[in-house]
């Protein structure tokens, strides 16, 4: 089974993967480090991000191996991932790994701004994940803070917008929801119900599958 998990930035989906791959024993991949340690890397050796084709060659020579969560999760790391994003050959380096990792035995869990609409159009459950720009803000800079970042809301506010608007409006692999998917807006649920209904989806999906292969 393969679950495929989009939304926006700080929505919750991470989480929710996390949880969903625990619950129904799958292996789990945040698509968003891929890009993440891309922006790092180019970062650290001063790459033009100007430059697609020196950014692509960053993205084919990548090793996740090199990159610790807490550099990952910076608001820097963030920025410089929503801009390699945008550029179609990083993407094209980066879509044959996660492919590959969606299609090992057993299945897998995704998550990302195109898993449902690119890399897994085939997926068995797809899911969209949202909430309002400034519930997302808010909990994004509470962790950001905490990690002692000095930003104010309204700077991560207009982040988040700028980010939300780059991710959504580039022309390769745009943020979208895809038509098959199931929304869950997690604006006023604690994670433990936004869980919830992600597991509820992918249970219709279970019961139906076995309903069809019932002689
Ligand atoms: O989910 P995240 O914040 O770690 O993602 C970082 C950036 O990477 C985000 O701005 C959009 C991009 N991304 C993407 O374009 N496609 C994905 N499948 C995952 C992330």
């Amino acid at each position: 089974m393969i679950i495929a998990i989009d939304g926006t930035l700080a929505s919750g989906k991470g989480t929710i993967a996390r949880r969903l791959s625990a619950w129904y024993g799958l292996a789990h991949m945040d698509t968003g480090r891929l890009y993440r340690a891309t922006g790092v890397a180019a970062l650290n050796k001063n790459v033009d991000f100007d430059d697609p084709d020196a950014l692509a060659d960053v993205a084919r020579t990548l090793d996740l191996n090199d990159y610790s969560e807490e550099e990952l999760r910076t608001a820097e790391a963030g920025q410089a991932a929503s801009k390699v994003a945008a550029v179609p050959d990083v993407r094209a380096a980066l879509l044959e790994l996660q492919r590959a990792f969606a299609n090992q035995a057993g299945g897998a869990v995704l998550d990302g701004r195109d898993i449902g609409t690119v890399v897994c159009p085939e997926a068995d459950v797809k899911l969209w994940v949202d909430a309002s720009v400034e519930v997302r803000a808010t909990r994004r800079w509470k962790e950001l803070t905490e990690k002692g970042e000095t930003l104010s809301l309204q700077e991560m506010i207009a982040q988040l917008k700028e980010r939300d608007d780059r991710d959504k409006n580039r022309a390769d692999a745009p943020m979208i929801a895809a038509a098959d998917s199931v929304l869950i807006d997690t604006t006023h649920l604690t994670i433990d119900a936004a869980v919830d209904k992600a597991r509820a989806a992918v249970d219709t999906v279970i019961a139906q599958t076995s309903e069809r292969s019932e002689p």
